[in-house]
């Protein structure tokens, strides 16, 4: 499966809230694409906060880093403070947007407006992160139950056509940012990539169903990233602190380039 490019896996890089000083933007996407340099099969995809995107776009011109952003809104311009419509993104170069981060969900965002957004990145040419997860895993498997509601959801209207440039992030909420509990065992990816697939297969039949790459996120480190790949069967992670940090940054996409 080709995500883009000719490579089949694929590291987002999710800056957050960061760098908090304009004058580090340049640095670290340069530091980036110096970071992913020697990869053979695995696209790198950044996705900085909306005002250091001009910034970041001028700094991988010319490289083989991708661009992306980490919201969007459903409408194409007007009366709504404080939005970025899809076709502002993609002026700078996005082929990306990340929708439903937990951290989003958090604030408020319902399964509605991530579907929306969802919807309204398709028809514009970009490619969404769909982020889903639970939050707390319990024993009577509920957690899978609600993954499936967060999905069909966000999905609502999507044609198959459209579905094939769908990407998923499967964030188990406990396992992402500073506040985890931990990150998810490898086991217990591999048996929701499984899960996460038979609904895609569901909602769009084989063909489409299969081919979209799903991704892992959540405290992602040089130790465990290629087990992501290589016993969960991930089509390649979602990273948020790590992207920060160039050394680790760079083991992360060797580990997952070689895994
Ligand atoms: P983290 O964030 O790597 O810092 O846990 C992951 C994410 O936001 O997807």
């Amino acid at each position: 499966m080709y995500i883009t490019h000719m490579r089949d896996r694929i590291i987002v890089a999710n800056w957050k809230m960061e760098p908090a000083r304009r004058s580090a933007v340049v640095a670290l996407a340069l530091g980036t694409v110096e970071a992913a340099n020697n990869l053979k099969r695995t696209a790198v995809v950044i996705c900085p906060p909306f005002v250091h995107i001009a910034e970041t776009a001028r700094a991988l011109e010319r490289s083989a880093i991708l661009l992306g952003a980490q919201d969007v809104f459903w409408e194409s311009r007007g009366a709504h403070t404080g939005e970025v419509s899809p076709a502002m993104i993609a002026e700078y170069g996005a082929k990306y947007v990340i929708i439903g981060h937990s951290e989003r969900r958090a604030l408020g965002e319902n399964d509605e407006a991530v579907n929306l957004k969802t919807r309204t990145a398709l028809s514009a040419g970009l490619r969404p992160i769909l982020c889903i997860g639970e939050s707390v895993r319990d024993e009577q498997g509920e957690y899978a139950s609600f993954v499936r509601a967060q999905l069909e959801c966000a999905l609502v209207e999507v044609s198959k056509q459209k579905a094939g440039q769908l990407i998923i992030a499967y964030e188990p909420i406990w396992a992402v940012g500073e506040k985890a509990v931990m990150a998810a065992h490898p086991a217990i990816v591999r048996e929701m990539g499984i899960f996460i697939r038979r609904v895609l297969v569901d909602l769009f039949g084989r063909t489409t169903g299969e081919h979209i790459p799903i991704l892992y996120g959540g405290s992602v480190d040089a130790k465990n990233a290629a087990s992501y790949v290589n016993d969960a069967r991930m089509n390649g992670l979602l990273v948020g602190r790590i992207s920060l940090s160039m050394a680790k940054f760079k083991k992360v996409a060797q580990s997952v380039d070689t895994a």
